[in-house]
């Protein structure tokens, strides 16, 4: 959830309050006075504000209550009015497309998320098997845990640069491996013993001190990646 910070003039109050809550919660969240006789049920018009920048959705119910020019000048209703963000959003399914009835969008800002994020899983991937000496071809098996890895489709998170341009049958998701393996190791001495050898044997490396995994990071930064022989299956 993205938040944002909403500025109340005169007296340039200013609170941060999350995308989609009304002008009317964030009012009160500023600890600014302002009439609101039905409630915030949209009833009495009240509740009125102007808003002169950025950008927030009003409630079509709040078109009753003003004229064409005062719409067109940001006057809205507090309590029928939800805070937005005003960046430019990429309509990815219209309403009719989707299963929610919401349109799904994304905007730059999340799109440039998306490859800081997938860089750096990428780059950590990189950086750790490069210090062992080896390649991703050389893998049996990479396994993906979390719930994240679950929703992943695997095809897609290589032709971003996500995960390794391998053999895709040797990509297993696993689940909450964390919790999987405390139970294990709670339940069964010989996974506990396992366990034990196993962070025995494990070798920590510190990425944000690790310089090659920064020069990773900055060459994962590009769809899929800068070096596109690392992904010679993806085709755009
Ligand atoms: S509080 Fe009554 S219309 Fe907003």
């Amino acid at each position: 959830m993205t938040n944002y910070k909403v500025k109340f003039l005169p007296d340039e109050k200013e609170v941060e309050v999350a995308e989609g809550i009304t002008l009317l919660e964030a009012v009160e969240k500023a600890d600014i006075y302002i009439n609101g006789l039905c409630g915030g049920e949209g009833l009495c018009g009240e509740c009125c504000l102007q808003v002169t920048s950025g950008k927030a959705r009003a409630d079509k119910n709040a078109i009753g209550f003003f004229s064409k020019e005062e719409i067109e000048n940001g006057y809205v209703l507090a309590c029928q009015t939800k805070v937005e963000d005003n960046e430019p959003r990429y309509i990815l399914a219209f309403p009719e497309e989707s299963e929610t009835g919401e349109a799904i969008t994304i905007s730059e800002s999340e799109i440039g998320n998306l490859i800081k994020s997938k860089g750096a899983v990428f780059a950590a991937m990189k950086s750790l098997i490069d210090y062992v000496g080896l390649t991703f071809d050389q893998l049996n098996t990479i396994y993906v845990a979390g719930g994240f890895g679950s929703s992943l489709d695997i095809p897609k998170a290589v032709a971003i640069g996500l995960l390794p341009d391998v053999d895709t049958s040797k990509i297993q998701f696993i689940g909450n491996s964390s919790i999987m393996g405390a139970r294990m190791a709670l339940l069964s001495t010989p996974a506990f013993e396992k366990a034990v050898d196993i962070a025995k044997k494990t070798t920590n490396i510190e990425l944000s001190n690790y310089l090659p995994f920064m020069n990773e990071f900055m060459a994962a930064l590009f769809l899929p990646h800068t070096d596109s022989n690392l992904f010679s299956s993806v085709h755009y």
